[in-house]
């Protein structure tokens, strides 16, 4: 059946971040109207999930340009034919490769990603779930004097996992020089703005971030640690479980995610594509200096309701009851 934007449903899967979108057939072709929905959806959720969708890589490749111009990824396992399809086939002769670390993609880039898309081919009886985090909860979770404290701030990003791939020998230094030269290490916002939402977002990931502009060794790796913790943070996070035909695509601007490397030996295989972005766009607001309120799971200013039915007397009085009888 032809898609329209009258079957679409979004129904919201994870308080903070994650939609599964249901009424669309991903083999047939989706039309600007019906996109439009999925598009509105995919910012708003930042994370969208379509089960059973058995897609050929064309027709992935298809529904991805409707989010954006394709880009290809100077590092990872490309196909041959088509350099903008990422093929990750994983098992015991081919572990996954610094996937397990927390992250939004190619950050090292000066137009990292606006999204990716995987699609799910072979998935591990057990385990492999990708992990995502709201970039734009986490900052939000932050304390409104560290918003203040951070506002302004740049931070290097490079693409330090990646030079692991180059050898020793002098073909590999030349090799290693040349992407050197076409991805410098690279400034990015600390807070950037989500370029549809204008939302705030905390733009720096343990994977790429090596470094805040200004800052010394110590003090930026101790700003930077504490940074990192925000996307570990379970409220601002969503967990997927894969299954075969799933696409998943993520807005790479406002959310990190992390491959769980809990599978191996077995196999699991996902095509991936990835759409251009454009430059960080820096958040300039400021927060309110006064406050230092921490918003993770906002509630009233009421004792009672803040602390539930929790009460630090509770076992004195039952004592005092019982040496009293
Ligand atoms: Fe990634």
């Amino acid at each position: 059946m032809a898609n329209s934007a009258a079957n679409v449903k979004v129904v919201q899967k994870g308080a903070h971040i994650g939609a599964e979108i249901q009424g669309v057939d991903l083999t047939q072709p989706v039309d600007d109207v019906t996109f439009k929905v999925i598009e509105d959806a995919f910012v708003e959720h930042e994370l969208l999930v379509f089960q059973n969708q058995p897609i050929t890589s064309e027709q992935q490749i298809e529904f991805a340009k409707k989010f954006g111009e394709l880009s290809v990824h100077p590092f990872s396992p490309n196909s041959d034919d088509t350099p903008e399809l990422i093929l990750f086939d994983n098992d015991a002769e081919n572990p996954p490769f610094a996937t397990d670390c927390w992250h939004s993609d190619e950050t090292f880039r000066s137009d990292p990603p606006l999204a990716t898309m995987l699609h799910g081919l072979v998935i591990p009886e057990v385990g492999g779930d990708t992990m995502f985090a709201s970039m734009t909860s986490a900052y939000e979770g932050l304390s409104d004097r560290m918003k203040n404290f951070i506002s302004g701030l740049e931070a290097i990003h490079d693409f330090k996992p990646f030079r692991a791939l180059f050898g020793d020998d002098e073909k590999s230094k030349e090799d290693l020089r040349y992407y050197e030269d076409r991805y410098p290490p690279i400034l990015h916002p600390v807070i950037s703005k989500h370029p549809v939402s204008g939302k705030p977002v905390l733009f720096v990931n343990p994977q790429f971030t090596v470094q805040i502009k200004g800052m010394s060794e110590a003090e930026s790796r101790n700003l930077l640690d504490q940074l990192f913790e925000q996307s570990k943070i379970p409220e601002f996070q969503f967990r997927h479980h894969w299954a075969v035909d799933t696409v998943v695509v993520w807005d790479n601007r406002s959310t990190q995610h992390y491959a769980v490397h809990d599978y191996f030996p077995a196999r699991r295989k996902l095509d991936r594509v990835t759409i251009k972005g454009g430059e960080v766009l820096p958040y300039s607001e400021s927060a309110d200096t006064q406050s230092v309120k921490n918003n993770k799971s906002p509630l009233p200013d009421n004792p009672k309701i803040k602390h539930g039915d929790h009460k630090p007397k509770r076992e004195l009085a039952r004592q005092l009851e019982e040496a009293g009888n």
